[in-house]
Parts: C-alpha cells; structure tokens; sequence
C-alpha cells in the first residue's frame, strides 16, 4: 500500500526530510485557527483506502500538537485511511510516569490512552523511558522507539578527534546515550549525579577526580527543557579549564531561552536532533526513521 505523509503544524520540517528520505508523498492537510482559539483541521484530498503517517512534534506547544494529532488521527479513520501511523519524533508527557504528590494526573498515560484512541500505531524517537521502561507499558498500539545513538555517534566521531575528547553525561538517565555514545566514537564517557529540587532547579556532581584540563567536552542528555540540567554540568566542568564545552541532546525543547542561558553559563555550541523545530538541529533523525516506514 502507497504511503502518503501528512505535516501537522509542528511536523513540517521532519515530515520534509522524511518526504525526501523516503519518497513518500505529502497528501494536502491543513491547520487553522478560528478567531477564539478553537483548532480547525482539514484533509483537502481523500485519504480513502490510504495508509497515512502524520507527522507531529509534541513539542513547543505540547497541548495543542496533542490535540491537533488526535483530532487528525481520528478524523482520518472516520474518512476511511486504511491505516494511521502517528510520527512523534518528540513525544511530551513522558517525563510525567508517576505520582510524585498525592492527587497528581500520571501524564505520560492519559497522553498514551489519548494516542491509544486514535492511532493504529506510533513511531518516536527516544521517548523518556525512566519509571516507564517500555513503551508497551502504556501504549496498547504498536509503538515503535527509534534510537538516535547512531546518529548522535556519526557526527560526534565526525566532529571531533577521540584522543582529545571526553563524554559526560550529565545524570544517571543519561548514562544510556553517553555511554554508548562515546563507546562507538571511542572516546571515554563518565556519567554524573544529578539532584532535582524542582523543575528550575538541580545540581549536579561528580565524585571521581577527572581531568578535564584542555580537553574537548561533550555534554550528552536525552532532553534540554530548561536547560538546568546541562548549566549545572557545564558549570561544574569549567572549574577545571577544558579547552570547549559542547551540549548535544536528543529533544532541544530549549524552553525559557535555555539557549541563552547555557551559552551565557560557557558553553561553545549547543547541538540537537531535528525532533523538536529549532536553530540548535544538526543531526537529522528523519533519515533513520525513513528506514521504520519502507
Ligand atoms: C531528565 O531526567 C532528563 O533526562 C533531562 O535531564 C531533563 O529533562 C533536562 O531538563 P532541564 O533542561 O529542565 O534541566
């Protein structure tokens, strides 16, 4: 069955390179708003018969792309596409896996049974699997994680020369892409302690005496949302004089002008994924997903 790609308002730009890594062709959609706000969705060619993949970030404006991709997806089904696959290079909420206070909403589930109602099946790209380990956990559609090691890896190892260059990564969680990361660029990785207090504020450290001292340093986390997590560890590490920092990442969502921030805080580049829309994109995760949809 032909595929046909779909953009959603925060979709164009993957589903862009996805059109051009897989051949697929993008099938008329549209996006608007009425005067109060309210979403209006439309096909503007039949999606009969058709298997669709309708390409949405869960970034920037989580709620609304939720929405929006909810509404498209059962809008699709209820015109009669054969199949409605969701590509969410960015899927929110995931962060959201527990009841850290009485009374709190588990986010990450209610976002599943949302998607649960009104996709056949899900493709995203390194989801923020902690307490949640797998997917399967909360999604009853075939749900697909596409990793971005290899990715990452391949530009890291381009950009920059193993023998003057460490890998950090910058909590526990982190450990997954830091530590695989530099394995296959042949670097040496290790892995810091962080502590949360709050969604603004966290601290970080290291207990091992490491030498940082006129060494590249590449900062790898899965997510940069306020960017806290990666100042802290940026701060930590120009104590000790190494010759540039870098901040690579998976999803740059880059909230409250964390770019700024981490370049004000020392470091030299701030390095993403093109999972979330965003000047920071450099490596190009379309190309690996366009090897799920063949
Ligand atoms: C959390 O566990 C994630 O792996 C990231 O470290 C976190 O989301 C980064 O958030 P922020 O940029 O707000 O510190």
């Amino acid at each position: 069955m032909t595929k046909f790609i779909v953009a959603l308002g925060q979709g164009k730009d993957f589903a862009n390179a996805l059109s051009r890594h897989s051949g697929a062709r993008q099938l008329a959609y549209h996006v608007e708003r009425f005067p109060d706000n309210e979403m209006h969705i439309r096909y503007k060619e039949s999606v009969k018969g058709k298997e669709l993949l309708l390409v949405q970030s869960l970034s920037l404006q989580p709620n609304d792309a939720l929405l929006e991709l909810v509404f498209a997806g059962r809008t699709a089904k209820e015109l009669g596409a054969k199949k409605v696959i969701g590509i969410v290079p960015y899927l929110a909420y995931m962060r959201q896996d527990k009841r850290f206070k009485g009374g709190e909403c588990i986010s990450a589930k209610e976002m599943a049974w949302l998607l649960n109602n009104s996709l056949d099946a899900l493709i995203t790209i390194d989801p923020h699997l902690h307490r949640i380990r797998n997917l399967r956990q909360i999604f009853k559609i075939p749900a697909k994680n596409v990793s971005s090691v290899d990715a990452i890896s391949e530009f890291v190892e381009k950009k920059f020369s193993a023998d003057n260059t460490l890998v950090v990564g910058p909590d526990w969680e982190s450990f997954q892409w830091a530590r695989t990361v530099g394995r296959k660029a042949g670097m040496k990785s290790v892995i810091f302690q962080k502590q949360r207090f709050s969604s603004r504020r966290v601290k970080v450290h290291y207990k091992k005496e490491i030498d940082f001292r006129g060494k590249n340093i590449i900062i790898i986390d899965d997510i940069i949302s306020t960017g806290h997590t990666m100042i802290e560890a940026v701060k930590e590490i120009r104590k000790k004089k190494p010759k540039a920092i870098y901040c690579v990442c998976v999803h740059g969502i880059l909230a409250e002008n964390a770019l700024q921030k981490l370049k004000r805080a020392g470091a030299k580049q701030v390095i993403s994924c093109n999972t979330v829309p965003g000047i920071t994109n450099k490596i190009d995760m379309a190309k690996e997903v366009a090897k799920e949809i063949k």
